[in-house]
């Protein structure tokens, strides 16, 4: 079921200096930062040669990020995301193995259905599904 990584999201408490990190220090392709209301975030997208990062920035009080931050405070991994080729086909496996389905499959950053696996049932890992 499990496809490609399709990307790797870190928050980040300096998106500028996030920024100028991978774009001058790494030499990566950096997107702009695009807002995302609905999800409190504003990303900006990091093009590899075989996979993408998510630059992970708090938008609003009420931002889901602001709590990560709180216990990181220099950034860390937030989630990873693999693709799936059909979201409610895989949520519903997950729910049959026993994982624990975070909410309602959601419009991602990319456009497309996401849904989120709770990190207590992924060694600690918070995992997106994204159907491509
Ligand atoms: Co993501």
């Amino acid at each position: 079921m499990i496809g490609n990584l399709n990307h790797v999201a870190i928050a980040v408490p300096d998106l500028e200096a996030a920024i100028a990190t991978y774009r001058d220090a790494l030499g990566a392709t950096v997107g702009a930062p695009q807002d995302e209301p609905d999800h409190g975030v504003t990303v900006v997208f990091i093009t590899l040669p075989n996979t993408k990062i998510e630059l992970l920035y708090p938008l609003g009080e009420n931002s889901p990020i602001n709590g990560f931050l709180a216990k990181n405070p220099a950034g860390g991994i937030h989630h990873i995301c693999y693709e799936v080729e059909n979201i409610e086909a895989a949520r519903d496996k997950m729910l049959a193995s026993g994982a624990r389905v975070l909410g309602d499959i959601k419009t991602g950053a990319h456009g497309k259905p996401v849904l989120f696996l709770h990190p207590k049932d992924f060694n600690g890992t918070l995992v997106e599904l994204e159907q491509i």
